[in-house]
């Protein structure tokens, strides 16, 4: 039952980076909330759109530092809850992929808050598309899956077949996947995919000083341990990269970031 003398927990997905992928929504509610909670992937420039009067705190990843516990954030959004009318809880991306957004807002829920979902533009199609690259392509690839790289070290994550991704999907676009990647390939191989098919991993995307490597499959791994990428990075895997059009890409914004990775 929702109690109606709490505040309200809007979800905001706040887009991959480029502080103009921000929604008109999302925008519209950091630039009315009464507090905000912010993760690592959100830059300066969105977070300048707060009141001089909203009470803003970072729950993200520091370097070397690991980001607050689930339980500890869920903590703090409940007590902003009982404080404040309007609560924005700002997560990079969208907030439903691969970003705890269900959890947070089940847990609100469970405790009478209300919540809202506001959609994000996912780094899985943007930050491709800020190289020209497709995820999809009407000549080579009728179907895309987004999955995560990283199991997770509590394992409370269910755990990917990557050999059966190898032939279920025309192309793959791994989030959290540069750890693992070399184990990954493995895999993928050796469930029947092509080590000839293309594959590309773009670091810190839709800002300035992002990057790409593309090359066959193998080979990839060991390009990207040479060029030292890190994350944030998406890997993408399929055919469809081969119809990269980089004259259409935009222009990646100038942002500065809370956190340096
Ligand atoms: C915890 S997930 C959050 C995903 C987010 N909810 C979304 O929809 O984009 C974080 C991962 O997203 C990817 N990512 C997010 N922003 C990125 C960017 N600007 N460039 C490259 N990868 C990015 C990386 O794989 C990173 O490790």
């Amino acid at each position: 039952m929702i109690n109606s003398k709490q505040g309200k927990v809007y979800l905001v997905g706040a887009g991959p980076g480029d502080p103009e992928l921000l929604t008109v929504k999302g925008k519209r509610l950091i630039q009315s909330c009464d507090a905000l909670l912010y993760d690592s992937l959100v830059p300066i420039e969105i977070l300048k759109l707060v009141s001089k009067s909203c009470r803003c705190e970072f729950v993200g990843k520091r370097r070397g530092h690991h980001s607050l516990p689930q339980s500890k954030i869920n903590a703090v959004l409940l007590e902003m809850s009982k404080t404040y009318s309007s609560i924005v809880r700002l997560k990079g991306g969208d907030p439903f992929l691969f970003g705890r957004g269900a959890e947070e807002a089940q847990y609100l829920q469970k405790y009478g808050v209300s919540v809202e979902i506001v959609p994000g533009i996912t780094a899985g199609i943007a930050v491709p598309a800020y190289f020209g690259i497709p995820v999809t392509h009407r000549l080579a690839g009728s179907s895309v899956t987004f999955v995560t790289g990283h199991e997770g070290i509590d394992k409370r994550r269910p755990s990917v077949n990557w050999k059966a991704l190898a032939t279920a999907s025309d192309g793959l676009v791994i989030y959290m996947g540069l750890h693992n990647l070399q184990y990954i390939i493995d895999e993928l191989i050796a469930g029947g995919l092509d080590p000839e098919i293309s594959a590309a991993v773009m670091q810190q995307g839709t800002i300035v000083g992002q990057r790409l490597i593309k090359s066959p499959l193998h080979l990839i791994c060991k390009e990207v341990k040479k060029e030292q990428f890190t994350s944030p990075s998406i890997v993408m895997i399929g055919a469809a990269i081969e119809y990269q059009v980089a004259s259409c890409a935009p222009s990646p914004a100038e942002v500065t970031m809370p956190i340096l990775f």
